[in-house]
């Protein structure tokens, strides 16, 4: 099973798992973030369960559906030049006697909802990711000739109504995996469209996490990593009656038999409290990565990004946190040429990298979005100098990346190992760093966790032998 891996930048990431019964078939697409690639398996899972088979080729797919990404104007554009080619393959099977459904997804779904169709007649369905688990019923009313549109905030548990994958399935699809727990923001940063699209921060409840968390450990899933919006914003009744944060629940996560590796992601700075800071210190199972986005490190430019906080408040944070856990990865996400944003406050980003030294790192020209108050700001920036700063910014985060990565040579550790190597006679695993690993097959089955040795590192992967 392949690890998937996330492309920031809103590219397409995975088609679902194949698997091919008789039946209808359908074929997922997704963009955008890790929650988008969760919400997937869920469609997908709830597909099975009402008789679908999936599928990872298109051509041979019933229905289709993109899961679909609006954080900047590539991502969302993309769909339209994906539906042109869809439009093509649907032509083809129509030719053979057989129909295609379209189904658009996430957040474009939700941020551009009608306005779709009317774009691109060629699509049928419409559903946001507040109303997943309508989808059956949805394709069930498109089928008998209706356009539709569920882009409502559901009153409904969305989680509590989506069939949860079979044992099978979860363990083809490998030894990590996501687990949704905390879904939408109240943040409303300037430049961000999430709290639009994804509606106002909700948690999910304990029983309920624990419940999946139990599942994908009994199919034997040895990594989990929870997802949200703002994920460390979770909070929710223990079992106990006390008021749960983000540090609790992973504790208790950790007790499930078979989870031996927890991480979490996406974090707001302004959420790091001291309990989720102590889990860091006193939790062996959660991995020391955290990835804490600041975006800009001039005051002036937080301040009109509504991030609240200051450049030294992220800092200051920094140092509680390395303090608890002194072998901690940093990894963040930059906005370049934000609305106003002066030489001198690009200078202050370069300033604020230099002195956290990421271990990894994504880094966007700002993208102004529909709808939000950046869109509206002064001081739009040409694109040459977007592109400018962006190459500089990430010239430095390359090399901080470079350094991190080769600061492991030699180095003794813990790795899980995943997936079989590109290579025969060679197995792949990640690093507590989640950096890729090489080693011998020889070296441990997928779903160990194996001590190793770092021999040399290439890239951003390493090699590694038994220590
Ligand atoms: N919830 C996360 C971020 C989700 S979006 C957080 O608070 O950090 C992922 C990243 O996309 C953001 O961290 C930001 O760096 C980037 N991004 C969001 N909106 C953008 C825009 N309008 N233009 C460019 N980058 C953007
Ligand atoms: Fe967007 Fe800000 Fe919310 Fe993150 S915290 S999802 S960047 S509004
Ligand atoms: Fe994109 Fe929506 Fe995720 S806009 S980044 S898919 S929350």
């Amino acid at each position: 099973m392949e690890h998937v891996e996330i492309d920031r930048a809103g590219e397409p990431v995975i088609g679902t798992g194949a698997q091919t019964q008789g039946g209808k078939k359908v074929f997922v697409k997704t963009y955008g973030c890790q929650m988008n690639v969760y919400d997937s398996q869920r469609m997908t899972d709830a597909l099975v369960a009402d008789g679908y088979a999936a599928t990872d080729r298109m051509e041979e797919a019933d229905v289709v559906l993109l899961n679909t990404c609006h954080i900047r104007e590539k991502a969302a554009e993309k769909v339209y030049s994906e539906l042109g080619r869809i439009r093509e393959v649907k032509r083809e099977r129509e030719k053979a006697g057989a129909g295609m459904t379209i189904g658009i997804a996430g957040c474009v779904a939700q941020a551009e909802g009608r306005e779709i169709i009317r774009r691109a007649p060629v699509v049928d369905l419409v559903i946001g990711p507040q109303t997943y688990h309508r989808l059956p019923e949805a394709l069930r009313k498109v089928r008998s000739g209706e356009k539709v549109v569920e882009t409502d905030y559901a009153v409904e548990d969305k989680f509590e109504h989506l069939p949860q994958a079979r044992r099978a399935d979860i363990a083809k699809r490998g030894v990590t995996a996501f687990l949704s727990v905390q879904e939408g923001c109240d943040k409303f940063c300037t430049f961000c469209v999430v709290p639009y699209t994804r509606g106002s921060e909700v948690s999910r409840p304990v029983a309920q996490i624990v419940g999946e968390a139990e599942r994908l450990a009994g199919a034997g899933v040895r990594e989990i990593t929870l997802l949200g919006q703002n994920v460390n914003a979770w909070h929710g009744e223990g079992p106990d009656g006390a008021e749960w944060g983000l540090g609790r629940l992973l504790f208790r996560l950790a007790e499930i038999p078979g989870v031996a590796r927890l991480r979490y992601t996406t974090s707001h700075p302004r959420d790091m409290d001291d309990a989720l800071i102590a889990a860091h210190r006193d939790l062996p199972a959660l991995m020391p990565y955290l990835h804490l986005p600041v975006q800009a490190g001039s005051d002036r430019i937080l301040k009109a990004m509504n991030r609240r906080h200051k450049a030294a408040d992220y800092l200051r944070l920094l140092d509680r946190i390395r303090a608890a856990r002194p072998d901690i990865a940093m990894s963040g996400d930059f906005i370049v040429g934000f609305p106003g944003e002066t030489d001198a406050d690009f200078e202050a980003t370069l300033d604020l990298v230099r002195a956290v030294g990421y271990a990894q790192a994504f880094s966007f020209k700002y993208s102004p979005r529909p709808g939000t108050p950046g869109a509206e700001m002064k001081g739009h920036l040409p694109e040459k100098v977007k592109d400018e700063r962006l190459q500089r910014l990430q010239a430095l985060l390359f090399e901080q990346q470079h350094d991190f990565t080769r600061s492991r040579v030699g180095m003794r550790f813990d790795v899980l190992i995943e997936k079989p190597g590109r290579q025969a006679g060679q197995r792949a695993g990640r690093s507590p760093w989640l950096q890729p690993v090489i080693v011998d097959e020889t070296v441990g089955e997928i779903g160990e966790i194996v001590p190793v040795r770092i021999t040399r590192a290439e890239a951003s992967t390493l090699f590694a032998e038994p220590a």
